[in-house]
């Protein structure tokens, strides 16, 4: 009886678990579970300059932006960017320093959040 108790209890929280979504967008679209950890790296990390929903701010571009489609910006340029900084080239807010402490895993979520914020926004 306890075990049946107990799997009829793991299943329902693998079932809230995977249909719980992390956050509604600024378009009103349901932010998918599996990028619940990425939306909180990128707010700590990354909003204060490329905007909540990574639209930009007075001291950073938006990413939602043909420039940094993957045909435009692999993958690639996000870790550097994240890890070693950018030297201003696109536009006119300076340079971008690296992003203290953060860690490749961490870089790896945020890629995953924001190809999906991108492809949401209908940028691909
Ligand atoms: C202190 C402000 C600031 C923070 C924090 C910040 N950025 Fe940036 N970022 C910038 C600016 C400014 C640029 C534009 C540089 C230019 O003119 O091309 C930029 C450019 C970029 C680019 C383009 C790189 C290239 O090769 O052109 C990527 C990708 C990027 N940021 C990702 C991130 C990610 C991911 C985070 C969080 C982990 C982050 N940024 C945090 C300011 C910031």
């Amino acid at each position: 009886m306890i075990k049946i108790v107990i799997s009829f209890v793991v299943m329902v929280g693998v079932f809230v678990m995977s249909t719980t979504q992390a956050a509604v967008t600024d378009t009103g679209v349901r932010v998918p579970f599996k990028e619940a950890v990425g939306v909180r790296l990128f707010k700590k990390n990354c909003s204060v300059c490329h905007g909540e929903w990574a639209k930009g701010t007075d001291k950073g571009p938006p990413l939602i932006h043909d420039f940094y489609k993957p045909s435009h910006h692999g993958d690639g340029a996000f870790y550097s960017a994240a890890m070693k900084g950018v030297k201003a080239h696109h536009w006119k807010f300076g340079d971008m320093p690296p992003v203290a402490g953060i860690q490749q895993r961490d870089v790896s979520k945020i890629i995953s959040y924001v190809r999906w914020l991108q492809q949401a926004n209908k940028l691909y």
